[in-house]
C-alpha cells in the first residue's frame, strides 16, 4: 500500500493511475477504522482498479472542542487494517496540508443542513462540504464510498456533487452493527465498559419506532413512545428523533404519501453523542 502525507505527491501517483484508464475509489474517513469503513473498502474494490483510503479528522467539523480533541485516533493500527484489506493508497494529511490558513469558505444547505444533525451541530456540515470538496478535488475519484449511519451527510454531499459538478458516483453502504445491534462508529471506542450495553438504547428505539410506524401509529405517538424507550436507561439522553423523507431530509408529520421515509435518531449516552438510523420500508 501507498501511504502520502503530501497532496502533491498524491496528485502525481493519482495521475499516473487515470493515464491508464484505470477508476479510482475513494473512501473518506477520519479513523479510528472499525469494519464498517472496512466494507466501504470492500465496496470500492469491488468497483474499482484503485481504492484510496483518507484517514484525516477533520477540524473545521467539529462543532465540539471536547468531541474533537477526544475523537479516537490510531493511525498504526489503521494503516494495517488498511493493509490487510488490501486498500492501495493511504492519504493522512496534516492539519496544515488541508488547510493552509484559516478558511473562508462557508457553505449554505438551506432546509436540507436546518434539520436534525445540522440543527444540532451548527457549522458541521459546512465542514463537513469543505473538507470533502478538497478530497474530491485532490484525488478526483471516480466513485466515492460513505456508510448509511450519517445519511444526512450523504444527502448533502449528493449536493456538493450536484452543485459544483464534480463527476463522482456516490455510494452510500448499508450500516453494519454489532451483534447487540449497535451501529459500527469509531465513537463507540469512547464508551466505557458499563456505557456499551446501554448504547443499544438507540438501535430497539428505532426497532420499536419503525414497528409503530408500520401498523399505523401516528409520527407524535411514536415520537412520545421513543423519548420513554430512552428515558429509561441510566446515562442516556435523546437529542431528537425525527422521521423524514429521506431523499430531502424533510421532517415528516405524516408518513402516508412519502416516498421513502427514514427513521433517524441522536443521543447520548453518558458524554458520548451517537446517532442511528433505519429506513421505515
Ligand atoms: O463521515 C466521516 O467520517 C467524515 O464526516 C468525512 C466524510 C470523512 C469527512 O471528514
Amino acid at each position: 500500500m501507498e501511504i502520502f502525507k503530501k497532496i502533491a505527491p498524491l496528485k502525481a501517483f493519482l495521475e499516473g493511475i487515470r493515464r491508464s484508464e484505470n477508476t479510482i475509489g475513494l473512501v473518506p474517513t477520519m479513523g479510528a477504522l472499525h469494519n464498517g469503513h472496512l466494507a466501504l473498502i470492500n465496496a470500492s474494490k469491488a468497483q474499482n482498479s484503485v481504492t484510496i483510503c483518507t484517514i484525516y479528522i477533520n477540524p473545521t467539523q467539529f462543532n465540539n472542542p471536547r468531541d474533537l480533541e477526544k475523537y479516537p485516533r490510531n493511525i498504526d493500527r489503521d494503516l494495517e487494517l488498511l493493509q490487510t484489506a488490501g486498500c492501495d493508497v493511504a492519504f493522512c494529511p496534516e492539519n496544515a496540508e488541508m488547510y493552509e490558513s484559516k478558511p473562508h469558505l462557508k457553505f449554505d444547505f438551506g432546509s436540507l443542513g436546518n434539520v436534525m444533525e445540522g440543527k444540532h451541530r451548527p457549522g458541521h456540515f459546512s465542514g463537513v462540504a469543505l473538507v470533502v470538496s478538497k478530497l474530491f478535488n485532490v484525488i478526483r475519484p471516480d466513485n466515492a464510498y460513505f456508510g448509511q449511519k450519517d445519511w444526512q451527510q450523504f444527502a448533502i454531499i449528493q449536493q456538493v456533487v450536484q452543485e459544483l459538478k464534480f463527476d463522482i458516483k456516490l455510494h452510500s453502504i448499508p450500516t453494519l452493527r454489532e451483534q447487540d445491534g449497535l451501529a459500527m462508529s469509531s465513537r463507540n471506542l469512547r464508551l466505557s465498559f458499563h456505557e456499551r450495553p446501554k448504547a443499544t438504547v438507540f438501535y430497539k428505539a428505532l426497532l420499536e419506532a419503525r414497528k409503530d410506524l408500520r401498523m399505523g401509529e401516528p409520527i407524535s405517538k411514536v415520537k412520545e413512545r421513543v423519548s420513554e424507550i430512552v428515558g429509561k436507561t441510566a446515562g442516556a439522553s435523546l437529542e431528537y428523533f425525527e422521521v423524514a423523507e429521506s431523499k430531502n431530509l424533510n421532517v415528516l408529520e405524516f408518513v402516508n404519501g412519502a416516498e421513502m421515509p427514514i427513521l433517524c435518531i441522536a443521543g447520548y449516552i453518558g458524554e458520548i453523542r451517537l446517532i442511528d438510523n433505519m429506513f421505515l420500508k
